[in-house]
Parts: C-alpha cells; sequence; structure tokens
C-alpha cells in the first residue's frame, strides 16, 4: 500500500539516516561487526552509560579479544574486569554465554534471534541487537530508548500502545536492507535527542512526522517556564545514593573480594566489616542472605564458613 502514511514513513526514514550519518557518535563497537564484541558492548550498554562504557569495553576485549579466550578465562578475573560497571551478574552471564558459544556451537555465534536468544542470559534485546549489529539483519528489538521514541514518533498519542503493539510499529519500521543504521539511530536519537525528561525536539531530525510533537512543544514550552526547578529536580535523583539497597551492599561484597589475590578467601567476620563499617555479630544473618543471593547469580563461592571468587 503505497499512501499517505507510507510516504511519511519513508520520509521519516530518510530523515533519520540522514542525520545519522552526519551526527553519529563514533563508538567502538559501531566499528566491528564481530558478534562477541557487539555481545560484550549491548551486555556492557544495558544498565552502563556509554561514556562509562567506553574504556571499560576497550580494556575488556583488550584483555579477552575472542569469545574463546571469555570462555576459558577464570570467572574471579572476568569479575575482576567489571569493576566500575555495577550489575555484577552481567560478567557471569555474559561467560556463561561465551562457554556455551564454544561447547554447543563450535566457537562460533549462531546468526538468528532465536539461537542467539537461547543462550544463557541473553533475552529478546540482546538477541536483537547482535542479530542487527553484527549479522545486519533487519530485525526489531526493544530497549528503553528505541521504545521511547518508536511510541513517540509512530503511536497515537492518545493511547498508551502495550509491548506487542509497539514491537509490531518497530517491525514495520525497519528500512529495508538499512537494519543495521535503522536501529543504530533510532538508538542514536533516543540517547542524544530524544531523551526521557527533556527532548529536544526543535533540533529533531524527524520532528516534522512525529505524533508526539505537538504535545511535546506545549510540554516543552511549560518545562521552559520551570527548568531551574525541574533541573535541579533531575540532578537531586541523579545523586540520590542507593547506600542502604541490597544492591549497594551485593556490590560492596564484591568489591571486597575483588581486592584479594586469585584463590584467597573471606570468613564473614573478616568480611562484614569491609561491607558495613559498624558490622557487628547479629549482622551475620543479613550478610549471609546477601551471600547467599549471590552465589546463586555465580558470583561467588560460599563453602565451609569462607567465601570467594569462583575461579
Ligand atoms: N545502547 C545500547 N546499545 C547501544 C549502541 N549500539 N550504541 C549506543 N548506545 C547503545
Amino acid at each position: 500500500m503505497v499512501g499517505a502514511d507510507s510516504l511519511q514513513l519513508a520520509g521519516m526514514q530518510a530523515r533519520l539516516l540522514a542525520w545519522f550519518a552526519a551526527e553519529a557518535r563514533d563508538l567502538p563497537w559501531r566499528r566491528t561487526r564481530d558478534p562477541y564484541r557487539i555481545l560484550v558492548s549491548e551486555v556492557m550498554l544495558q544498565q552502563t552509560q556509554v561514556d562509562r562504557v567506553v574504556p571499560k569495553y576497550e580494556s575488556f576485549i583488550e584483555r579477552f579479544p575472542t569469545v574463546q579466550a571469555l570462555a576459558e578465562a577464570p570467572t574471579a578475573e572476568v569479575i575482576r574486569f567489571w569493576a566500575g560497571l555495577g550489575y555484577n551478574r552481567r560478567a557471569v552471564n555474559l561467560q556463561r554465554a561465551a562457554r556455551d558459544v564454544l561447547d554447543r556451537h563450535g566457537g562460533v555465534f549462531p546468526r538468528d534471534v532465536a539461537a542467539l536468544a537461547a543462550l544463557p542470559g541473553i533475552g529478546p534485546y540482546t538477541a536483537g541487537a547482535v542479530a542487527c549489529f553484527a549479522f545486519e539483519q533487519d530485525v526489531a528489538f526493544m530497549d528503553t530508548n528505541i521504545r521511547r521514541v518508536l511510541r513517540r514518533a509512530l503511536a497515537d498519542p492518545a493511547i498508551e500502545p502495550g509491548d506487542a503493539e509497539l514491537l509490531a510499529l518497530a517491525r514495520a519500521a525497519v528500512p529495508p536492507g538499512q537494519g543495521w543504521a535503522w536501529n543504530q539511530g533510532v538508538m542514536e536519537l533516543g540517547a542524544l535527542i530524544c531523551t526521557a525528561d527533556a527532548p529536544a525536539c526543535w533540533r529533531c531530525p524527524i520532528r516534522d512526522t512525529c505524533r508526539d510533537y505537538a504535545v511535546r512543544r506545549a510540554a516543552d514550552e511549560l518545562l521552559a517556564t520551570q527548568s531551574p526547578v525541574s533541573r535541579r529536580r533531575i540532578a537531586e535523583r541523579r545523586e540520590r545514593p542507593f547506600a542502604g539497597s541490597s544492591r549497594y551492599f551485593r556490590g560492596r561484597i564484591v568489591a571486597a573480594l575483588r581486592t584479594l589475590p586469585p584463590g584467597a578467601a573471606l570468613t564473614l567476620a573478616e568480611l562484614g566489616p569491609q561491607v558495613r563499617p559498624e558490622y557487628a555479630g547479629d549482622d551475620e544473618g543479613w550478610l549471609v542472605a546477601l551471600i547467599e543471593g549471590l552465589v546463586r547469580d555465580g558470583l561467588l563461592l560460599f563453602d565451609g564458613g569462607v567465601v570467594r571468587l569462583p575461579e
């Protein structure tokens, strides 16, 4: 069908692709089509900002340049290399996926989304991203940036679309033969312009066809009158410490063990005060519960009353 909608979509695709070609950041994972490197970058980028990922990605790839190098490394070393990225479970899952590629696929990454999604710890997003960014397949997948951009650009602003609906919109929007640049471009737009809190619609390449633009413009005008307040609110939200949460203490436990020489272990009494300065004997149940969670995630070994990183 060639109607107003498909002409509008074609215009939007052309403008977004042109903008991406001119404005895209030069990021190391955009210079490769190696599925292993793409996978490493996508796992790192899941919960960590691009600026923090770039140096960690480069040192990780230098130390573990191939899927085989990662699969064969001691898990403790992979966890040590993950320092600074947070959510350490991702490091263990990444290595599990690498070991699976080696053991079940002869060291060669599968190419199709279903087989990629069958690798341990790889969800639909990461499977789609590897199929697209390594194998240049015209597939659609969702992360927060893509979901936000496509919802604003393509969905009816009056209706909150469900995931299935958005995925259908996303599939229809991929320009044939250009999936790589399109999906990178949508992500880039979400990261640089179509942000969650303050979309910069005035410099958006696709605002003329964006269904949410009129609504956004009204909201932006309102925000402009309040910008010092909203800016302070955003800054406060960023600075709010997560100290006190179990995620924080899990990170402290792994950080304490990471500084030890390979194979070394700590008793609960040695570990406790490093995790929480006011640690006392009756905190042991709390500490053990955190440790057991980390053991379930494959990040720690807890045996004979001592805790260590897995080798
Ligand atoms: N976030 C997730 N994947 C990304 C990519 N390929 N480029 C930039 N940011 C991303």
